[in-house]
């Protein structure tokens, strides 16, 4: 039964990827490393000891990347410029790393799709992680410059800008967890990368909008939405609240209300840490954005009271979901099933949370702002059987694409204002500390030939694209 969207006129269909993830050519044209590089050769970091090396090429591939994204019909692809290509020792701009984006933006613009650019996504040069990395306030600084050096190079034919790609990935996975690059767990070292991140935000979107008042600046934040599982138990109450305080509120109130809320602050204290704050930071990081990238894949529900231990990271950390870090110590809350259908990454599957969220943050934040919201990304990793002629029929992953549209569209039918949908991911790629082994795409990416194959998930979301409605009820078939 076909279900047709209501969604906005000129609503903005995309597909997304990053750097680290797809490109592979690691040492191509003066790139130096970046903490992932660094991180893929700790022993037990990465599943398997995968790389991003060679990823899926991406760096020689990418026509028949853009080829395949014109097949698809997108109107924008949302990619990630890479660091350490672009200034890969300190105060060098290396030019052919700005040729390798500009070529890949001539490519998408000839075909007719707008590209979508992020300055970070996870990928510090490594000599800067030397530096003290997010921990150190000169970060923000070197941000600058760099956004500087891409926008000068691309700023003619690149509109829309976003700063950063879920900052509490690069804060709490990274310096407190352990699970992602550079793999530190220091509490405080978190708390101030948070805060480092999310200044070097705010000033770059000064910078830009100085030298272009027209683009279109924005972050990516992902958010969760953690239910009490009982929702007459204080403990699970509080433990709800305090999730949402440290993996949404902490993030997106700084950038849109130009405050942390009080009770993250004195959640951070109460274990012993603090944002190092200065006068006007705040100003800095609240200064006005074009628009809110939201990435959504999973909501949790959650008890304030301790079960048994949960799965770890291959290097023995607890899973990175729920959002609330347990690792800095500041919340107590744990996940529960609700018997939601799973996907490969043992997310539940709850479509029905991203219409909350978008709706909420619309109300809350977003809409009184005048700020308009994109899902920059959404998507599910499953274990994709390849059928006899090379076909991959990915019905779970078709089902979570379609019901997550249908989410969207009705939380555009309840007043939210959401101009855009970005599927994670265009292809296969590196999962981060999962390496190859979780698969994302809406493509297949055969990881010894490289050769690309569109799964049932990416023909339903080009028909979704073509005609505006998704088919709901029922199983869905290419
Ligand atoms: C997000 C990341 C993205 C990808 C998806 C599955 O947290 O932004 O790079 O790993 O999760």
């Amino acid at each position: 039964m076909s279900h047709p969207l209501d969604l906005p006129g000129g609503f903005v269909w995309g597909a997304a990827t990053a750097a680290f993830q797809i490109e592979g050519a690691t040492s191509a044209d003066g790139r130096t490393d970046s903490i992932w590089d660094t991180f893929c050769r700790v022993p037990g970091a990465v599943v398997g000891g995968d790389t991003g090396e060679v990823a899926c090429d991406h760096y020689h591939r990418w026509p028949e990347d853009v080829a395949l994204m014109a097949e698809l019909g997108l109107d924008a692809y949302r990619f990630s410029t890479a660091w350490p290509r672009i200034v890969p020792e300190p105060g060098r701009i290396e030019q052919r790393g700005l040729d390798f984006y500009s070529r890949l933006v001539d490519g998408l613009l000839e075909r007719g799709i707008t590209p979508w650019l992020t300055l970070y996504h996870w990928d510090l040069p490594q000599w800067l992680e030397d530096r003290g990395g997010w921990t150190s306030r000169d970060v923000v600084d070197h941000f600058t410059e760099y956004a500087l050096a891409v926008h000068g190079a691309l700023g003619d034919r690149v509109r829309h800008w976003t700063t950063l790609n879920e900052p509490w990935c690069s804060a709490f996975l990274g310096y407190a967890g352990g699970q992602h690059a550079p793999g530190r767990q220091e509490p405080q070292a978190a708390v101030s990368a948070l805060h480092h991140l999310l200044l070097a935000h705010g000033r770059v979107v000064q910078e830009l909008r100085a030298v272009d008042p027209t683009a279109q600046l924005g972050i990516t934040l992902n958010f969760t939405v953690p239910d009490p599982v009982d929702p007459s138990d204080e403990a699970d109450v509080r433990a709800a609240a305090l999730s949402d305080t440290m993996a949404n509120r902490v993030f997106v109130e700084p950038v849109v209300l130009g405050a942390y809320p009080q009770d993250a602050i004195d959640a951070l204290a109460a274990v012993g840490t603090a944002l190092p704050v200065r006068d006007g930071d705040l100003e800095v990081i609240g200064t006005p954005i074009d628009f809110l990238g939201v990435n959504y894949y999973t909501g949790t529900a959650v008890t304030g009271h301790a079960p048994e231990p949960t799965e770890v990271m291959p290097n023995g950390a607890p899973v990175e979901r729920p959002l609330s870090n347990p690792s800095v110590g500041v919340v107590d809350a744990y996940p529960v099933s609700r018997g939601l259908p799973r996907t490969a990454m043992d997310w539940e599957v709850q479509p029905e949370g991203l219409e909350r969220l978008l709706v909420r943050l619309h109300r809350d934040y977003t809409g009184p702002a005048g700020i308009p919201l994109y899902v920059t990304e959404n998507g599910s990793a499953f274990d994709d059987e390849v059928g006899p002629d090379g076909e991959v029929d990915d019905v779970e992953r078709t089902d979570y694409l379609v019901q997550h549209l249908a989410a969207v569209s009705d939380a555009v039918a309840a007043g939210a204002d959401v101009r855009g949908y970005f599927a994670w991911s265009l292809l296969d790629n590196f999962e981060w500390a999962y390496g190859y082994e979780k698969r994302f795409g809406i493509v297949r990416v055969d990881f010894e030939t490289q050769a690309r194959t569109p799964k049932s998930s990416a023909r339903t979301y080009a028909r979704a694209i073509a005609t505006g409605a998704v088919p709901l009820g029922g199983t869905v078939r290419a």
